[in-house]
């Protein structure tokens, strides 16, 4: 049986080594340096919330340590490690590199590397070959393969997961690469496609998230131009949706946050500079769409004084900490610097997620609603827009970070309400 290693055990790596594991076909072992991860893998959970995969992981237990022992000679070692950035916005590959260090340690001749953590073009020849090499003594595309293979999975989403996304492969070498596709072709229903070469197969992932970006800049400064003249941005948005061709409808909001979108451009933007390339289109929409958690608590700041109450002392309750909805995933979340900024403003916050009780400062969603004044919903999780607001008439305004509630019955309340962009 071909052993294959996954290194980091999070949102990617997990779900992962669990489908690896399912074929029946591999000896899977999971590597992470953290042992909060291990102990909760250990007792069969994911180390976050994930009931879809945790099901999975009653039937199908992968062995997860951080003894180097148990990860030698394996045949495919895959890194799934995080690429952050740092507070000053600069890429930060300590964890790739010290993965690869880890693989190099252990490996055997003719061992496929696939790095899946999402890393600019170049990364896998200036970094990740050089760790390899000189730790090992093995020589790339010789002695062993590296291939890069981006992981495009969507945590939450019900429709598209590490099973059915398409693939694309490169590598050090063409048979390497086929080698490797044919590997995930074993577990994967969906096109593993192989491309000409590494630096092709980083900047896909690369121009995939930037993509997301840029387009999300575009509509939250169309919100802030359409707020001036009056202009209803999401139903413009809905009716140029049905143009049937050429245009892909975006939407405003309180921010982009989590491990890639507000990121991953970063990598790009940097590495570009180094060949002599200033991105200025990807550093303005970084721009924008950080500047959205600010223009947001504006927002809040203007509806609070059409009703002549000001923020500071004023009972806030800030609704959804996460960055996206129906996750507990905290990274890079707008809702951090939401939370910060009425801070500085003297509000009286109330915070709540059904998703981070932890961070919550109530324990529902009804508690806080029945003692705020003001509503600043950050994260549109489900339950939200079940709220019937004529139960809480202690409410005089909401900010609809989400554009996600019915803004006319809210109006029929006598309640202030605005959105981004509407
Ligand atoms: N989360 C997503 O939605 C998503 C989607 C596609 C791609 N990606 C990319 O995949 C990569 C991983 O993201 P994630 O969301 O799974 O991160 P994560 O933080 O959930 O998991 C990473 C894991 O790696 C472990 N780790 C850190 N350094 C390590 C090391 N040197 N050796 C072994 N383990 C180590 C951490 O303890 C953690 O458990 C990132 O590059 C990310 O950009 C993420």
């Amino acid at each position: 049986m071909k052993k294959v290693v996954v290194l980091g055990l999070g949102y990617v790596g997990l779900p992962l080594a669990v489908a690896i594991k399912e074929t029946g076909k591999y000896d899977v072992v999971g590597f992470d340096i953290s042992d909060r991860v291990l102990k909760a893998i250990d007792s069969g959970k994911p180390p976050f919330s994930d009931p879809e995969l945790e099901e999975r992981m009653k039937e199908t237990k992968v062995q997860a340590t951080k003894d180097e022992s148990k990860i030698k000679n394996a045949d495919f070692y895959i890194v799934c490690v995080p690429t952050p950035v740092t507070d000053l916005f600069e890429p930060d590959l300590g964890p790739v590199k010290s993965a690869s260090a880890t693989i190099a340690r252990n490996m055997k001749t003719g061992a496929k590397v696939i790095v899946e953590s999402t890393i600019n073009p170049g990364v896998c020849e200036e970094e990740v070959i050089p760790v390899i090499e000189e730790v090992s003594g093995l020589k790339a595309g010789k002695d062993f393969d590296l291939a890069h293979c981006p992981e495009r999975i969507n945590p939450g989403d019900p429709r598209w997961s590490v099973y059915n996304i398409p693939r694309n492969i490169g590598a050090t070498t063409k048979s390497g690469a086929e080698e490797i596709a044919k590997f995930y072709r074993t577990f994967i229903k969906a096109q593993v496609n192989v491309v000409s070469s590494l630096k092709v197969a980083e900047s896909t992932k690369i121009i995939e998230n930037t993509f997301r970006d840029i387009n999300i800049a575009y509509v939250n400064e169309l919100a802030k131009s359409f707020d001036k003249m009056g202009i209803d941005l999401v139903e413009t948005i809905e009716a140029a949706s049905n143009k049937p061709f050429a245009f892909m409808a975006h939407y405003p909001g309180a921010g982009v946050g989590g491990h890639c979108i507000p990121v991953d451009p970063y990598y790009l933007i940097k590495r570009a500079k180094q060949s002599g390339f200033d991105h200025q289109f990807l550093k303005y929409a970084r721009e924008v769409n950080n500047s959205m958690p600010n223009y947001t608590v504006d927002l809040l700041q203007d509806g609070l004084n059409a009703i002549s109450m000001p923020v500071k002392g004023a009972k806030v309750m800030v609704y959804g900490l996460s960055y996206k909805a129906n996750v507990g995933d905290l990274r890079e979340s707008p809702a951090l610097k939401i939370l910060k900024l009425l801070e500085e403003l003297g509000a009286d916050i109330i915070k709540f997620d059904p998703y981070l009780l932890d961070m919550s400062n109530v324990e529902s969603l009804e508690k806080g609603l029945k003692s705020a004044e003001a509503l600043l919903v950050a994260t549109n999780h489900n339950e939200i827009k079940k709220v019937d607001f004529s139960k809480y008439p202690k409410l005089k305004a909401i900010i609809d970070g989400r554009n996600c509630l019915d803004s006319e019955k809210i109006h029929q309340l006598g309640i202030y309400y605005k959105g981004i962009g509407r």
